[in-house]
């Protein structure tokens, strides 16, 4: 039974798509069909296909009550929308059905499990949301909320938890047929801890242990945790509110965070052994992965940042795009990503440029090194026989008024994102350093631009830095600036457009 609020939903969401300016949106990343998207949920690959759901409200451009909407695809960058799958319209969700994930059950039927929002009143007049774990089942379309709802709430909680702070299920099958899910959660002291809870079908569930404390050592409460091993190695990915900076590891605000580590599975034990952050550019959050039929394990993230929703074009009518899938593998201990290899079936009109020299030079341009679907790389050294360079540039998504850089000091190995000169009208962070491994000013960078973001992978996927920018399209040229002499290769593609 589909119920009426999902089929306004429906309804509304498909009419309202054809007010899309396609010139103007993603080519080949999944931005929201209409109104407002943000985290990624249900990454799954199923009935041949993978099922990408968010969390959605269609009906404006800015959060509001949680929809599920819902996209496939097969090669994770053309995306076809299908009806929004969930609504909040039972009484356990009616303010939201929040962040979650999804299996495929052995008899073939595709298994959500959401997070339920139900605002209580308070007598002093303020309201607090109460999180519960909620199911529904489906065919890949349609979707039925499961009569035993919510499958875990306050009471399976352990003491001190929050019923308040309880949301984002992660679930899996494991080896012997058993079922487990991570949720994040807060405790006592007020930060954040990942729970395990286990079940025999999917359907009933008991808390099982806190998988990891957060001890206010990463931010305060763990949002969208995601757990699967890696490469000999476990990975627990888990989205901190409230960071405070360390270094250049962790910024400010909502963060991501991987702890690499090891998994027993008899005792459901998880040692942590490493930590990193995920992204170091300004817009990722939420990530979530999907296992490929293949063996691949691809990352896919809600491409923004919280505290800067308000860097938008306010003539449109929807807001939220996903990052680029990306390839996860582990390298000397960290997290590598690269960007999914069906990017490169995209790339047309190759064009390379060798042993360039790029010194003293505001803005050089270079022929055919130009627009804003593009995928370009760049190898940089130093000048043979010349000093250490102080400063390389390079600008991209650029007119008279409008640019976008990543800029790298190889004297302090900092490469920083910048799209202050990118339309923003708020105050606002618009800039991000991180330190990079560089040895003697070498450094190879891919930049991949879709539109209205960046998203740079340095030294073949050890860091990524993404960042969201909404200038004219006709601002389109990329060049490049030296303070002192740089050496660089470079190959450029287009991007196909859809
Ligand atoms: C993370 C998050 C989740 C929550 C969802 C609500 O971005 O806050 O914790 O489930 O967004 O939309």
């Amino acid at each position: 039974m589909i119920s009426q609020v999902l089929r306004d939903a429906r309804k509304y969401e498909e009419i309202a798509e054809k007010q899309n300016i396609a010139e103007e949106r993603p080519a080949f990343h999944l931005a929201v069909r209409t109104g407002w998207l943000n985290d990624p949920n249900g990454l799954t690959w199923y009935q041949g296909k993978c099922h990408m759901f968010y969390q959605y409200h269609p009906y404006e451009p800015v959060w509001g009550p949680m929809h599920w909407g819902h996209a496939v695809s097969t090669d994770l960058l053309h995306w076809e929308y299908l009806p929004a799958a969930l609504a909040p319209d039972l009484p356990y969700d009616t303010d939201g059905c929040f962040s979650g994930n999804a299996l495929v059950l052995p008899d073939g039927r595709h298994l959500l499990m959401y997070t339920g929002v139900r605002r209580e009143q308070h007598s002093d007049g303020h309201h607090r949301d109460v999180q519960t774990q909620c199911l529904a089942v489906g065919d890949g379309i349609d979707y039925e909320k499961y009569e035993g709802n919510p499958v875990l709430d306050e009471s399976d909680l352990p003491e001190g938890s929050s019923r308040f702070d309880f949301r984002d299920p992660k679930l899996w099958q494991k080896a012997d047929g058993t079922y487990r899910c991570v949720t994040g959660s807060r405790p006592a002291d007020g930060s954040g801890q990942i729970l395990m809870f286990e079940s025999e079908d999917a359907f009933h569930w008991r808390f099982k242990k806190v998988l990891a404390k957060n001890e206010n050592r990463f931010g305060k409460m763990w949002e969208c945790p995601d757990f699967f091993p890696l490469d000999g190695k476990q990975v627990l990915l888990v989205s901190p509110q409230d960071m405070l900076p360390q270094d250049f590891e962790y910024h400010n605000g909502n963060g991501t965070l991987a702890l690499i580590g090891s998994y027993d599975e008899e005792t459901d034990t998880f040692t942590e052994e490493r930590n990193q952050a995920v992204d170091y550019g300004i817009d990722f959050y939420a990530p979530q992965t999907v296992l490929l039929p293949d063996g691949r394990r691809v990352m896919i993230a809600w491409m923004q940042n919280w505290d800067t929703c308000t860097l938008r074009n306010p003539d449109q009518k929807w807001f939220g795009q996903m990052t680029l899938p990306r390839e996860l593998s582990i390298r000397n201990g960290r997290l590598y990503q690269k960007p999914i290899r069906e990017l490169e079936a995209l790339r047309r009109n190759r064009v390379e440029y060798r042993d360039v020299s790029v010194k003293d030079v505001e803005a050089l341009a270079l022929d055919g090194v130009s627009g804003r679907l593009v995928d370009l790389e760049l190898m940089l050294r130093p000048e043979e026989g010349e000093a250490l360079y102080r400063k390389f540039a390079v600008r991209f998504a650029q007119n008279e008024q409008y640019q976008t850089s990543v800029s790298f000091r190889p004297l302090e190995s900092i490469l920083k994102v910048d799209r202050k000169f990118s339309g923003s009208r708020r105050a606002i962070i618009h800039q991000r350093r991180s330190r990079v491994h560089s040895e003697g000013g070498v450094l190879k960078l891919r930049l991949i631009l879709d539109r209205c973001s960046a998203e740079i992978f340095v030294n073949d996927g050890e860091q990524v830095l993404t960042a969201t920018f909404y200038t004219d399209q006709a601002a389109d040229r990329i060049s490049f600036f030296a303070d002192g002499a740089v050496r660089m290769d470079l190959v450029k593609y287009e991007l196909a457009d859809r």
